[in-house]
């Protein structure tokens, strides 16, 4: 069975099913409330938003965002406090640039998110894996550490993680965000899913401790609008944001995505995003049930637990490589990601991440049978 793919989508070879893709699904992009945002803001005959950009970010952006967020966080958020990004990548990368040297150590999830340690691998920093468990990341096995290494920076994915899907309690929110004061590391939390849940409300966000002046909170646009706008937000104390607002990057270049912003303001303004999101958990939500089922009747040996929001299941196979896996589905046009990738130290090699956002009903049916052939 083969499924058309818009010919923009050139990563895939043609017939490929990849369950590993972290992308939304074309038909989930926002074209229509986009090109309706764009005539409105060039409606506005004020050209600013195509000049250089403010360094923290357009102000009237900043002020719907916050508004936004303080509506979906349950608590006020000041748009002094948000600094405007190319997406969470591009903050993470520039929290590196600025508050990390080559060689310092970093404390990470295992699992985390593969390609961020790619971010960390480029600033030349050493990563430690910190163990995890239902509940997210072990904070007394932070604490242990913390007796004998410092780390500039600690990175967790609160909720919904990448790759796993838990999501860490409130009270271990709370000791995290104590510990980065107390022992003076950067804690910079990535909450790309923090909207995207499909049953029940997440704990509060990590940047709801930004105001101790060690805690950062990267989100996006990405995962709730659109990734090709390449507009994300971080929300920090108002000393960080000054060093951040003071770097040679947005001295020469200006603040990030100008262009952007504005539309996205409209978006904001018009009620747009807030039904965007919606529809996106409405889909998601019947996604995640059918990939539930399907793997349940189709692969019973993986062991996992049904995430309750975000893009992905976190299989177990035991005893399955699943590098040597992947290589097999590759043959059979499907393609998943080992756990393998998402380890800081080498572990994890009979887990799998599948992705529920990028492919409807049939090919999450049709990818999974593959799967199940290959290892029959
Ligand atoms: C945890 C996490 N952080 C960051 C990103 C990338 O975000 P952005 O597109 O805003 O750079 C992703 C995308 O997969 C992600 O899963």
């Amino acid at each position: 069975m083969t499924f058309p793919l818009p010919v923009t989508q050139i990563n895939l070879p043609p017939g490929m099913i990849d369950l590993g893709l972290g992308d939304p699904s074309f038909d989930l992009l926002p074209l229509d409330r986009l090109r309706r945002a764009a005539a409105d803001c060039f409606a506005r005959r004020d050209p600013a938003f195509l000049q250089y950009g403010l360094e923290q970010g357009n102000a009237y952006f900043r002020a719907a965002l916050a508004d936004f967020l303080s509506r979906g966080y349950g608590f006020p958020v000041d748009p002094d406090s948000l600094f405007v990004t190319s997406g969470a990548s591009a903050g993470l990368d520039l929290l590196c640039t600025l508050f990390t040297r080559p060689g310092d150590l970093i404390f990470v999830e295992e699992p985390t998110y593969f390609l961020v340690l790619r971010i960390f691998a480029d600033h030349g920093l050493n990563i430690l894996s910190l163990e995890t468990d239902s509940d997210g990341l072990v904070v007394e096995a932070l604490e242990e550490r913390l007796k004998e290494a410092r780390p500039r920076l600690v990175y967790v994915i609160p909720t919904f993680q990448n790759p796993s899907g838990r999501t860490l309690s409130a009270e271990r929110r709370a000791r995290l965000a104590d510990l980065a004061a107390e022992y003076d590391f950067l804690l910079v939390a990535d909450e790309v899913y923090h909207f995207l849940g499909y049953h029940r409300l997440p704990p509060r966000p990590l940047a709801a401790y930004a105001g101790n002046g060690r805690v950062v909170s990267l989100n996006s646009f990405s995962k709730i609008f659109a990734p090709g706008l390449r507009l994300g937000w971080l929300q920090a104390e108002a000393g960080l944001i000054r060093r951040l607002v003071g770097c040679g990057l947005l001295d020469s270049g200006g603040g990030m995505n100008p262009f952007a912003s504005a539309v996205v303001r409209e978006v904001i303004e018009g009620g747009g995003l807030a039904a965007n999101i919606e529809e996106l958990r409405a889909v998601y939500r019947q996604r995640l049930a059918f990939m539930d089922a399907a793997l349940r009747r189709l692969l019973p040996a993986a062991e996992y637990t049904p995430p309750e929001g975000g893009f992905f299941f976190w299989a177990r196979l035991p005893g399955v490589d699943a590098v040597a896996l992947r290589q097999q589905a590759r043959a059979r046009q499907v393609d998943i990601r080992p756990g393998a990738l998402f380890s800081g130290r080498g572990g994890l090699g009979d887990y799998l991440r599948l992705s529920f956002s990028f492919y409807a009903e049939p090919e999450i049916e049709a990818g999974l049978r593959r799967l199940a052939e290959c290892l029959a």
